[in-house]
């Protein structure tokens, strides 16, 4: 996608031993782009959340498992480098996907053999994430169609946390359908949940979509049900960080709440996501660990101020606690449909297996 005539990718390769980013941390304010040359750098680049979002997440742990290897490619590196990458953050499980498809292809290999072959196998992952989300966003399309009134009237959707191209490598999940109806000239406009406590609507989704002309606005998270009740919500799409086998979908921290709303309005509440994002080892969204992050996030707001300095202030009682629980579950109930790379379909073990029935024959 492009930032002001520009394209850009969120992660790409800048050189021997050198993969660069966009710091999603200094956004929407600035725009930044760091190295990463060393496990250590990859690691913390997801720890500190430089980089986010599921796919992304996945293929910067795929790079980072890479660049591990540069100096030493034995077995007990890969392993170490592994288990550090896993540590990062718990719920997406596209990091652990990533990682197991990245030892796969070097463990059979020679040592001098694993960094260029670990490089190429995350280049690939890249790749094929682009490619996905490009599908997700066709057959998303598609929905939104349907969704067009004779009137002219925009469609409006709802969207919760960045399930956009910040969030992958490319396109986005969530959003793709979204900037694919933008392209073919459907009058799309998106109510952006801001996304407390890190507020990645506000500063990442608001961003993307403007970058690209998309119409939207920045609502507080608890409008949306009001929005519905309304009837100026047409339908929800969400991202996920993992969805488990019979269509639960997890998901940035108030995507229940949401979908609950939905349904209570008869508003139709997608998940998009790529297969990358599926735990098939699942059943149920609650055995799904929940990453718990700092209690300071919720505390305390960032923000620019009118004079230009960006920084963070107190919002809270000194003394008062507070719990800063990342994700939650949506179960696949109140999932009106999970829109995949290979199409659409109920949010239900027999669902998703109609797209991915090599699966069956392991479940
Ligand atoms: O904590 P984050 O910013 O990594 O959370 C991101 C989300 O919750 C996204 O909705 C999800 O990863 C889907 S990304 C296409």
């Amino acid at each position: 996608m492009k930032i002001a005539g520009t394209p850009y990718r969120t992660i790409w390769p800048a050189g021997p031993g050198v993969v660069r980013v966009i710091d999603q941390s200094r956004l929407p304010f600035e725009l930044v782009t760091l190295d990463l040359k060393t496990l250590e750098d990859a690691a913390h680049a997801i720890r500190t959340m430089v980089v986010r979002g599921a796919p992304l997440i996945g293929a910067t742990a795929a790079y980072g498992l890479a660049l591990a290897l540069r100096m030493d490619a034995s077995d007990q590196r890969i392993e170490e480098a592994a288990s550090t990458l896993r540590a990062t953050r718990p719920t997406a499980v596209n990091l652990a996907w990533a990682l197991e498809r990245v030892r796969g292809v070097i463990s059979p290999l020679a040592a001098a053999q694993r960094y260029e072959a670990a490089i190429r196998e995350a280049g690939d992952i890249c790749e094929a994430d682009v490619e996905q989300c490009r599908s997700i966003g066709m057959h998303g399309l598609e929905i939104i169609r349907r969704l067009i009134k004779p009137s002219g009237r925009r469609v409006n959707i709802l969207t919760h946390c960045n399930a956009g191209w910040l969030a992958c490598v490319d396109w986005g999940t969530a959003l793709a359908p979204i900037y694919m109806a933008h392209n073919a000239g459907i009058p799309v406009h998106v109510w952006v949940d801001e996304t407390r406590p890190r507020n990645q609507g506000a500063s990442l989704t608001a961003f993307e979509l403007g970058a690209h002309g998309v119409a939207h606005t920045v609502i507080v998270d608890n409008l949306g049900g009001l929005l519905m009740q309304r009837g100026e919500v047409d339908m929800a799409i969400v991202g996920s960080d993992r969805a488990t086998a019979r269509g639960d979908v997890c998901n940035k921290v108030g995507t229940y709440l949401k979908a609950l709303a939905a349904k209570d309005n008869d508003v139709p509440f997608y998940a998009a996501l790529p297969v990358s994002t599926i735990d098939w080892s699942l059943e149920g969204g609650s055995d799904i660990e929940i990453e718990e992050r700092s209690a300071l996030e919720v505390t305390e707001v960032s923000g620019r101020t009118a004079a230009g300095a960006i920084g963070k202030v107190r919002i809270v009682p000194d003394g008062s606690a507070a719990l800063n629980l990342a994700f939650d579950v949506t179960p696949a109930r109140l999932v009106t449909g999970i829109i995949t790379e290979r199409g659409v379909c109920e949010a239900s073990r027999e669902g998703l297996l109609s797209l991915y029935p090599e699966r069956r024959l392991r479940a």
